[in-house]
């Protein structure tokens, strides 16, 4: 096992009526006037907004709004929201939505309080000293981004979607999580979630660090649960206990606790990210594209960590059976799941036509550089394979 920091902050505030808690969380984080950041109009539809917005008021809290984060989020927004967080004096940022509602929130947190351009935090000019704090109420299980230190942002110009790590000052102060909130998310949108939080343990798993087997023990647990949970909201979306488990598991996917000790991968991320990044897809869907396709690839050059998900996750039994077919059978009963739950593995599928794998390549390597990942390291070629796989 490596050295590791595992440094997790977050107040986590979780169960039905929590958002009504909001405004004397950010209270308590010393915020009084906010940026209340929010997507598209679902939290406004669903009374969410509204809720939030009485919670402020009720603790005496001032705020102004910047609404309309689309998915997949822009530098335009971030820029957009500097400047509205500087004109009203702002020191507090909540994040009411997903991961895109959140990653743009926390790109204004560390923009607003840095006199150059925030993008220099994202292509690797700077590194940021100090962020306004931020907050969320959590809408839907995913990007784990409620309990990360990391944000997603993709540059309109040239489509550079970048993801950072600032764990010691990006973390949420709080994250408000309500299941019954995610009950009015599109299956699809519940079915991307979970493709994601999957692909944030994979990540994790697949390494080559020996005696890590606390840390592998606690991510295939949490593999499997979250695999039950999502079958059982296929078939009953409403189902509390199972919108509870699958939202506690996107958190701890994410929050480093599957990676304690390890060294991760993250090549299907950043795989994946220019498929969202050029063809504006749901980052899940696009990972139940890329995750089997690269296991696959790797499973041929490096079995030992398939084979093993392959048992301890997807039940297949190793009895009589060769290294690899146990890998091709844990990695076609991956495939099969992402079906059951409606997602596409197709590259072509997901985006309706025929994907420039030339421009996905050398985009990766223009982001990227020459290597990719920990598990096999990538090479370019490797990565132009993968997504050939995919197709
Ligand atoms: O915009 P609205 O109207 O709110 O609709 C959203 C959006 O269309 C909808 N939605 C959210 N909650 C809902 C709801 N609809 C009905 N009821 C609700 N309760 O869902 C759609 C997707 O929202 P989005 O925030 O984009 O989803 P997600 O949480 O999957 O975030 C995706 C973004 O996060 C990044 C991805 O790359 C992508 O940009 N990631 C961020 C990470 C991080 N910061 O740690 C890690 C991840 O690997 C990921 O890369
Ligand atoms: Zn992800």
């Amino acid at each position: 096992m490596e050295n590791f920091v595992f440094y997790s902050p977050t107040e986590f505030v979780f169960g039905r009526d929590t958002q009504v808690q909001t405004g004397p969380l950010v209270k308590r984080y010393g915020g009084t006037t906010v940026l209340l950041v929010s997507g598209g109009g679902s939290v406004e539809r669903s009374g969410l907004l509204g809720q939030v917005r009485e919670s402020l008021s009720q603790s005496g809290i001032k705020y102004v709004e910047q609404k309309g984060i689309a998915p997949n989020p822009t530098d335009d927004r971030v820029y957009e929201g500097i400047d509205l967080a500087r004109d009203h004096g702002v020191d507090f940022v909540l994040a009411v939505g997903g991961g895109s509602v959140i990653d743009s929130a926390k790109a204004v947190a560390i923009g607003v309080p840095y006199a150059g351009d925030f993008w220099d935090f994202y292509c690797g000019k700077a590194q940021p000293e100090r962020a306004l704090p931020v907050g969320v109420v959590l809408t839907i299980p995913a990007a784990g981004s409620e309990g990360s230190g990391n944000s997603v942002i993709t540059k309109l110009d040239g489509k550079h979607k970048i993801s950072v790590r600032y764990p010691m000052i990006l973390r949420p102060r709080f994250a408000v999580m309500n299941p019954e909130l995610t009950m009015s998310l599109p299956w699809f949108q519940t079915a991307c979630g979970v493709a994601d939080m999957l692909c944030h343990i994979y990540e994790r798993y697949f390494s080559n660090t020996p005696a890590t087997d606390l840390t592998d023990s606690i991510a295939e647990a949490i593999m499997r649960d979250v695999m039950d949970n999502a079958l059982t909201l296929k078939e009953m979306p409403d189902d509390y206990d199972a919108r509870a488990s699958i939202m506690w598991a996107s958190t701890l996917a994410h929050n480093g606790l599957c990676g304690t000790g390890k060294q991760e991968d993250w090549s299907s991320h950043r795989l994946e990210h220019e498929i969202s990044a050029w063809y504006n897809v749901a980052h899940g869907a696009g990972l139940a594209v890329m995750t089997p396709a690269w296991m696959q690839y790797v499973a041929e050059r490096n079995p030992g960590k398939v084979m093993q998900f392959a048992v301890n996750v997807m039940g297949i039994s190793p009895d009589g059976k060769t290294e690899a077919e146990v890998c091709r059978l844990g990695i076609e009963s991956l495939r099969g799941f992402y079906h059951t739950l409606g997602l596409t593995t197709s590259l072509r599928e997901l985006i309706g036509g025929e994907p420039d794998l030339d421009l996905l390549t050398e985009s990766l390597r223009g982001n990227m550089g020459d290597t990719l990942g920990f598990y096999v390291p990538l090479s370019m070629a490797d990565c132009r394979k993968i997504y050939e796989a995919a197709l």
